[in-house]
């Protein structure tokens, strides 16, 4: 008998056939969605409504993962929620089977080949590198060491102009108080060797940029990392003639997103020198204000977004002396809420609703710009929806989904991407944890040598089920 470990159990889980491997699963369950590359079985499972993510992995560390992804939750880091750990898993011969970790799947997210479909250019890849290393500091902040930075293992969801990184994979991840450099490091030096054999498989499969160069990339995310690590955390020494560097620092932060939570000042006795420390920082600064003004619960940079043109709304209106929540109540019936009611039920799973409402802004900004005049908000969310919205594909969960790779070619198994292409000698695409022929170096095997099948071996020693 399965056995199931969940804080919040859904029964529609039970019926589901535990006693099959999940690579054997009938298709009725599955839905077929893009997806990153993978060491395990892991499909996308139809529960109802409910779309969830299922991953075969042994007992140890289907638990482990379980675990951590419920403290990072609960720590308020982006991350996929974790359902349950099917344990006691039997095949019908009665072998025994691996456990299988239960997560949501992520609304609205796309893996980074997904994002990569039409060729990659610059900027794009700049975006999401920028999103990687803001998560990659967020986890360093909680204390939390990834072990496995890769943007195979982050999801990405659209956040304005911008993306906002997830969290998917924590199977190596660790929870301490605090990190040391040298943890930073080793989690720094991982994703420089992940991150590069990733640019290195989208240059060959022809789909990056000429202009791009993997390892210049490479070098520009440890850059942009320590960048912000040191704004984040660093000291900064000034005379006491200067004490508006303290109000600049604070602002500089809530420019990256980031709230000033503990900020440590120390004087010297007479005072002639400050030395100010932010001792903690709170991701989500301008998503925070916006939830608590309008009960919109959105990305960063949409939330950034949002509230421009709330300040905009207040100015026009005139009400600059009113009270901001007054205000943000009017512009949410009178603006926010007539663009996004116009969507057709039918267009609704193509963008998340603050998104959507962000790319009508800049549509009414082009519009405006080409025909000298000042568009009404709702006149241009009717041009958006038939000319923009209508033509973009879903992307959040849809069973119309089709089962084909992003690129339009026909996948070999549509449950499971990483199996490659139908097309005559196409190779599944490369993945580094699946090159057994070269040997496996410190910084790509985060334990100190990596090995599934000795950890199996292990597992089954110690439960002999
Ligand atoms: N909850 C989820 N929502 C959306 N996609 C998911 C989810 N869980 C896993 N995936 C997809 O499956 C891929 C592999 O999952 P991952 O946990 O990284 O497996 P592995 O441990 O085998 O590397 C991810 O890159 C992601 O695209
Ligand atoms: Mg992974």
């Amino acid at each position: 008998m399965p056995r199931f470990l969940s804080a919040k159990p859904d029964a529609r889980l039970i019926p589901l056939p535990w006693s099959t491997p999940l690579a054997e699963w009938p298709t009725e369950y599955l839905v077929a969605l893009p997806r990153g590359i993978s060491r395990h079985v892991v499909r996308f499972i139809r529960v109802g409504e409910a779309i969830y993510a299922a991953k075969e992995v042994i007992e140890d560390l289907a638990v482990h993962e379980y675990r951590l992804l419920h403290d990072l939750k609960r720590l308020g880091t982006p991350s996929v929620e974790p359902m349950a750990v099917v344990t006691g898993r039997k095949a019908v011969g009665g072998e025994p089977l691996d456990p299988v970790l239960v997560t949501r799947h992520l609304q609205f997210s796309l893996p980074y080949r997904a994002l990569f479909s039409q060729g990659v250019r610059g900027e794009t890849v700049e975006r999401l590198v920028d999103a990687l290393v803001v998560l990659l500091a967020r986890l360093h902040l909680l204390g939390f060491l990834w072990g496995d930075v890769s943007l195979s293992n982050v999801l990405f969801r659209r956040d304005a102009g911008s993306f906002a990184a997830y969290l998917v994979d924590a199977e190596t991840g660790e929870l301490h108080d605090q990190l040391t450099d040298g943890q930073r490091e080793h989690d720094l030096q991982i994703a420089r060797t992940n991150l590069f054999g990733e640019f290195l498989d989208l240059e060959a499969g022809g789909i990056l940029d000429g202009a791009l160069d993997p390892l210049t990339l490479v070098a520009s995310i440890e850059n942009r990392y320590r960048e912000l690590w040191r704004e984040l955390t660093g000291v900064e020494r000034f005379s006491g003639s200067e004490l508006h560097r303290i109000e600049s620092r604070v602002r500089r932060l809530n420019a990256l997103g980031f709230d000033v939570a503990e900020l440590d000042i120390r004087t010297s006795n007479e005072g002639q020198t400050i030395q100010i420390q932010p001792k903690v920082v709170d991701a989500g600064h301008h998503s925070r204000r916006l939830l608590r003004l309008t009960g919109l619960d959105a990305e960063e940079n949409q939330a950034r977004r949002l509230l421009n043109d709330l300040d905009t709304f207040r100015f026009r209106t005139g009400q600059q002396q009113v009270d901001e929540a007054i205000v943000a109540h009017q512009w949410l019936v009178q603006v926010f809420e007539p663009v996004v009611t116009v969507v057709p039920p039918e267009l609704r799973s193509k963008r998340d609703m603050a998104q959507l409402f962000h790319e009508v802004l800049d549509y009414r900004w082009y519009q405006s710009q080409r025909e000298f005049r000042e568009v009404p908000i709702a006149e241009a969310a009717r041009g958006y929806i038939n000319e923009v919205l209508r033509n973009l594909p879903d992307e959040a969960i849809s069973s119309e989904f089709q089962p084909i790779d992003q690129s339009g070619r026909q996948l070999s198994n549509p449950y499971d991407p990483s199996a490659g292409f139908a097309d005559e000698n196409e190779q599944a695409p490369y993945d580094p944890w699946e090159d057994g022929a070269e040997p496996a170096t410190a910084a790509a095997a985060p334990f100190g040598g990596f090995d599934i099948e000795a950890l199996r071996a292990k597992a089954r020693q110690a439960d002999p089920r």
